[in-house]
Parts: C-alpha cells; structure tokens; sequence
C-alpha cells in the first residue's frame, strides 16, 4: 500500500492511496459509480464515458477509471450536472441499441437495464429513423453467443482474449456506427477460459449457449461454493432453482472473486461440471446389487463392520475436511486401514499456468494435515491384508475391480459407476455440492462451503450415516 491521502466522496472524508484509480475507491467503498468498459482485472479503457464524476477545481466531469487519487480531492458522484451527463452519453449508448430486454437472456443482471432504469429514460431525443442492425445469433464459439445489436463495444471481451488468456481471438471490426465485435475468419473463440466473457459482458451480447433461455435470473437462488472440478477451488456461485413439482436443480456455475485463489474468473471445465451434479446419480441403495432400502442397507453396513476385522477404508480426495476426520475416528474405532490413494484423479493434461491445476480433486491436501497415506506401497499392502474394503467415493476400483476380486465391498457413492455394482453394500450419497464442509486448496487456504440445496429426497451425508453407526455401535456389540 502505498501513501494514504485524504479526498471527499459525496461530502464524505475518507483516506484513500495516491495515484490509485478513484474508480476503485468508489467501487471498495460501495458508491454507486455506473461503468461497462472498466474492470479490476482488465483496467482502464476510457471507452463508454458512463463514469463520469464532478471535481472540484475542474471545468468538466472527468471519468473516474482514468483519474488517479490526489490529496484533498473532493469528488462528486451525484447531483448538480452529474445525472445529466450520465443521462446523455446512455442516451447516445441506446441509439442502435434494440432495448430487446424482455427476451434478453440478460434481464435482471444487466447493468445497461439498470441504469436505462435507473436514469428514467423512456423516450429517446435522438430521432433515427431505423437502428443500424446488426446479425443477432453468432456462435463465437466455445459455447458463446454473441447478439451485435445489443453490444455497448466496451471492448471488455477483446481485453480478457488479449491480456488475460492471450489468446487473441476476439477484436473490434470496422470504424465508428459500424464497429462490431467479431472473430477472425476460420479462428473461433477457443480457450479454456472463453465462457468468461459471458460473464465480463455487462450487457446481453455475450451469453452463453448452456445456459441461456434455460432459467430467467430473478426466479434462481445463488449460495457460495467452490468448484470441486481441480486442487484450485475456485470461488464460485451457484445459481440453482427448485421449481414448483421439480426437483431443485443446478442451472449454472459462475465465477466469484477472490483475489487469493482465482481472481474473478474460472475454466470452461469447471464451470460445465455443473452437468454432472444433475445426472447419474447414485439414488436408491443396493444390497448385493440389488435394489433395497436405507435401513436394511445401514443393518448390513453394521453387520459387516462389526463381523469382518482386516478393514479397509478407501477414501477420495474430494471429501470435505470433516467427512475426512470422521471416517478417519470411525477406521480407528474399528482398528481398520485407511487409504487416499487415487492416481486416477491426476491428470496432467489438464493443468495450465493460469488456474487449472493436474489434480482434479478438491481436498487432496487434508489427506497430508491428517496423516492418511495416499502412496502405492501401502495402499497396495493393506489392500492386500483386507477382507472387507470400504470405498467412499474414490473412483480407482472404476479401472481395477479385480482388485476387488474375494473381498467383501461396501461403498459410499453419489453417482453410478461400476464398483457399484461389485459392492455388496452400496450406500448413495450426497454429492459434492449438497453437503456443507471445508476444504483446503492446492495452496493451502481452506474454504468453507455451506450448501443451500433442498432436494426431494436428499441423499444422507457421510457425516450422517457414520453417526447413524455410531447410534447402532452404541447399541450394538462392538
Ligand atoms: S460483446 Fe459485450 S463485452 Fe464485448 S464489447 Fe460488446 S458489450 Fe463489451
Ligand atoms: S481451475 Fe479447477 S477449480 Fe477452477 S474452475 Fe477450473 S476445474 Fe474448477
Ligand atoms: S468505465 Fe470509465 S470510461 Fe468506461
């Protein structure tokens, strides 16, 4: 942090950093400042002029993502002059704009609606006798689709290609009335980052081909996560819907800022994983592959538990920290073995140097704070010792059941897959993101995630069915 000044905000005193942008004074202290073209991450571009301020001393209002913080400075962000001039640059922005909000995939979240409201701006002065029209379904590419008519060329999009992914796929075409936002001929938007363009667009322009017209905004509740798709943890917000006779459901990811883990942004992969909360999943317990129920399935849990002695329990790195410590008290009640061995998470493939990281779990970290091996030798020596392996959604045995051969199989699972079916008891699961619990990403900083899901029917946690063991052990013989 560098020298701290004294400046007016509104009549307001407050201390800010010399030299720092007012715009992110004004944005920290939650003033409301309209702006499309500036971002924290991508900067200045002095492009769209709907920041404009008063200061005192100057002729003119000034943009406030271009005016760097000096002492004594007394801004204003409203009254006198301001609104007007806001008023009159939106009116211009609106020209060619179709004001198509009601089947804008944006309403509701679109800061060109807004401040059209906001500004009480109903009839434009401006007389054109036709809007310049532009082409308003073109697929980009990457699951993007661009509308030409209703971009504001805040050029936000260009930047992210150009300064963030590096990628240089997207660019302004064309001069003035004309300009559009455009690909190269035989080069789509392609990058493992793109669909956050989606989200960079302050207005309906860009949206994304998975999710539009699927959910309108304003009916969704949002709770905070992290994506579980890498060691990465990426914030995110997850925009969900139970609808009346539906079960709730899971309509998209989006990304949520925090500076020490992913900025403001996250990977196409991350963001679509959403997909697999919403299929395939393990629903109805089996007993030896048949169809059962929780009661009969938890008595065989405990018999098996409290019968077999070489136990051995398999755990993915993708359980929450408290999933991790209560399975680890129950193996030591039992005198079992305990294991995180999973290779098949690693993929190298998959990591970058931005955010994407080659182990796609999310808590492999805990296994070291906790001391549960994850190497080979051991896993391969205790596996070999056991008689009854208890899988907690680990999916290794996927490409290796005969390492299951002559074992007893209990598994904990939240989707359908093969060791399901080699199991002699298998319990479902809530998935990833229909449990609360914390979890520690590849650099070590923990994240605490409260799930808001309220399905029909929602699948018993770890945490839960090992009390309802405990209950049963308690009153049991062991
Ligand atoms: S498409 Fe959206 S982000 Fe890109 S320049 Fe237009 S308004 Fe800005
Ligand atoms: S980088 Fe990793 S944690 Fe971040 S969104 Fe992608 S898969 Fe998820
Ligand atoms: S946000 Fe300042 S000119 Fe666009």
């Amino acid at each position: 942090m560098g020298e701290m000044v004294n400046i007016t905000v509104n009549g307001a005193k407050m201390e800010a950093e010399k030299g720092s942008l007012l715009i992110d004074k004004l944005l920290d202290e939650n003033i409301h400042i309209p702006h499309f073209c500036y971002h924290q991450v991508l900067g200045k571009d002095g492009n769209c002029r709907m920041c404009m301020v008063a200061i005192e001393g100057q002729k003119r209002p000034q943009i406030a993502c271009d005016t760097p913080i000096k002492e004594g400075m007394e801004v204003r962000t409203q009254g006198e002059n301001i609104e007007k001039v806001r008023r009159d640059i939106l009116e211009l922005q609106l020209i060619n704009h179709p004001i198509d909000c009601p089947t804008c995939d944006q309403a509701g979240e679109c800061k060109l609606q807004d401040y059209y409201m906001e500004s009480g701006f109903y009839e434009s002065r401006v007389n054109v006798e036709e809007k310049t029209n532009h082409a308003k379904r073109i697929d980009l590419g990457s699951n993007v689709m661009l509308d030409r008519e209703r971009c504001v060329l805040c050029t936000r999009c260009t930047r992210f290609c150009s300064d963030i992914t590096k990628t240089h796929e997207l660019g302004v075409i064309s001069r003035s009335n004309h300009s559009y936002i455009g690909t190269f001929p035989g080069r789509p938007l392609d990058n493992p980052y793109a669909m956050n363009v989606v989200d960079l667009c302050p207005v309906g322009a860009l949206t994304s081909k998975d999710f539009r017209f699927k959910q309108r905004v304003w009916f969704m509740e949002t709770f905070d996560a992290i994506c579980g798709g890498c060691a990465k943890g990426c914030n995110i917000s997850v925009d969900h819907r139970k609808e009346k006779y539906k079960n709730d459901e899971i309509f998209r990811f989006r990304p949520r800022a925090n500076k020490a883990v992913n900025g403001w942004f996250m990977c196409d992969e991350g963001r679509l994983s959403y997909h697999n909360e919403n299929e395939n999943r393990f629903e109805i317990p089996r007993l030896e592959n048949e169809i059962s129920d929780f009661k009969n399935v938890m008595t065989h849990i405990f018999k098996y538990i409290s019968t077999v002695k070489e136990i051995f329990f398999v755990l993915s790195p993708s359980l929450s920290t408290e999933e991790m410590k209560n399975l680890q008290n129950l193996a030591s009640k039992l005198n079992a073995n305990i294991s995180g061995y999973s290779p098949d998470t690693i993929d190298e493939n998959f990591e970058d140097d931005y955010l994407r990281e080659n182990d796609k779990s999310a808590n492999r970290k805990t296994f070291k704070e906790l001391g549960i091996a994850e190497d080979e030798t051991t896993f391969k020596s205790n596996l070999e010792k056991a008689k009854l392996v208890v899988v907690v959604d680990n999916s290794y045995f996927e490409k290796n059941l005969e390492l299951l051969n002559d074992k007893k199989v209990i598994s904990l699972f939240s989707h359908l897959n093969q060791t399901i079916e080699k199991s002699n008891v298998a319990m479902p699961i809530a998935s990833f993101y229909e449990k609360s619990g914390t979890y520690t990403n590849v650099d070590g900083i923990k994240q605490k995630v409260v799930s808001k899901m309220k399905k029909d029917d929602q699948a018993e946690t770890i945490t839960s069915i090992i009390e309802h063991l405990k209950d049963m052990i308690a009153k049991g013989t062991l």
